[in-house]
């Protein structure tokens, strides 16, 4: 027994001496702050299930770019809602396309910012999967499938579109099996061989994303995602997942949700020397803002817990809807 001679609470006597043996230090320059951007003119609508969050037609973008970049946040994430869906997706890789215009926009605005593009489809297809689908009908009721390497050509079309539009990093998040591959020869082939690709390695298919799915009207319309992505009961299958994008040339790799799989984001940083993102995402942020809005927890300190968390389980890089709550507060 060493106590009394050990004691702990020595070093836990004032907030300098907390601040000088903290282990893990949260940086805005770690922060990605996404933005969904949408058809029309004049819209900034809050979404429902995300307070605080907003669709904003490109004629209203700029104040919210602004605000980003003047708080220091590194990146943004892009998501588009389109005008018009199909069974393709084609909007997601036209040229003209809703991300396309507000990467162009951002770029010439603030060249500095970093302008990240997820590439999938579901936001732009009819039936709301990340990639082609075939189907049959049953009783009325609609099965099918996402068809793998049919849906590696459009991905790594909208990839390229995304690229030429002035993405900074392509981070695709469909999770068919050889994207990596497919992205990287086709960014290659087309003069994009310095664009990194910050992939969604291990993605899990996690009931967290509901308010996505509200806010990128995205919901599938048939089945589910389980065949694409993850069970959220696997930890091996990541660090299969993990290996094969390394392989393919992956940059970053990628562990979303966050907040139920610190262990994946542990697991995949001892076993990967590249820089780890993690997603806090759309489900784990209105879970905290309900709790706020109710008075029922502090909303400052549980999101910086939180991301100090993440980040102490092996994240370089967080995706945050809070990013710039965050990048305020570590402000003062
Ligand atoms: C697109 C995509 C999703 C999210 C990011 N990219 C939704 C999904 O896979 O259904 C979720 C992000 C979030 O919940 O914040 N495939």
């Amino acid at each position: 027994m060493s106590f009394p001679i050990t004691r702990h609470r020595r070093l836990r006597g004032t907030a300098g001496i907390r601040g000088m043996v903290r282990e893990t230090i949260l940086n805005t320059l770690d922060f990605i702050q996404p933005i969904f951007v949408t058809y029309g003119t004049g819209v900034k609508n809050e979404i429902g299930s995300m307070p605080g969050v907003y669709h904003f037609s490109l004629d209203m973008l700029k104040a919210e770019v602004d605000e980003i970049a003047a708080l220091g946040i590194p990146a943004v994430l892009l998501f588009g809602i389109p005008e018009t869906k199909d069974a393709i997706g084609s909007s997601g890789f036209a040229d003209d396309g809703i991300v396309q215009e507000a990467t162009r926009l951002i770029k010439q605005w603030y060249p500095e910012l970093l302008v990240v593009a997820d590439t999938c489809l579901c936001e732009f297809t009819d039936h709301g999967h990340c990639g082609m689908v075939h189907t049959h009908t049953v009783d009325g009721v609609v099965h099918g499938d996402v068809i793998n390497d049919a849906s590696l050509e459009l991905l790594t079309r909208t990839a390229v579109s995304q690229a030429k539009a002035g993405a900074d990093i392509i981070a695709p998040s469909n999770m068919m099996d050889g994207f990596v591959q497919a992205i990287r020869t086709g960014l290659d082939e087309n003069g994009f061989e310095h664009v990194p690709i910050m992939s969604y390695s291990v993605k899990y298919a996690s009931a967290f994303y509901g308010p996505f799915r509200e806010a990128a009207d995205s919901a599938p319309q048939f089945g589910n995602r389980k065949t694409y992505q993850m069970d959220p009961a696997n930890l091996r299958e990541a660090i299969r997942e993990a290996d094969s994008d390394v392989l393919e040339g992956a940059d970053m790799l990628m562990v979303k949700p966050a907040l139920a799989y610190l262990d994946v984001i542990r697991t995949i940083r001892d076993q990967f020397d590249l820089p780890l993102v993690a997603y806090n995402v759309s489900g784990e942020y209105s879970m905290v803002k309900a709790a706020a809005l109710q008075g029922w927890i502090d909303e400052q300190a549980v999101v910086l817990e939180m991301l100090t968390g993440m980040k102490r389980a092996g994240a370089d890089i967080i995706i945050t809807y809070f990013a710039k709550d965050a990048a305020r507060w570590l402000q003062g």
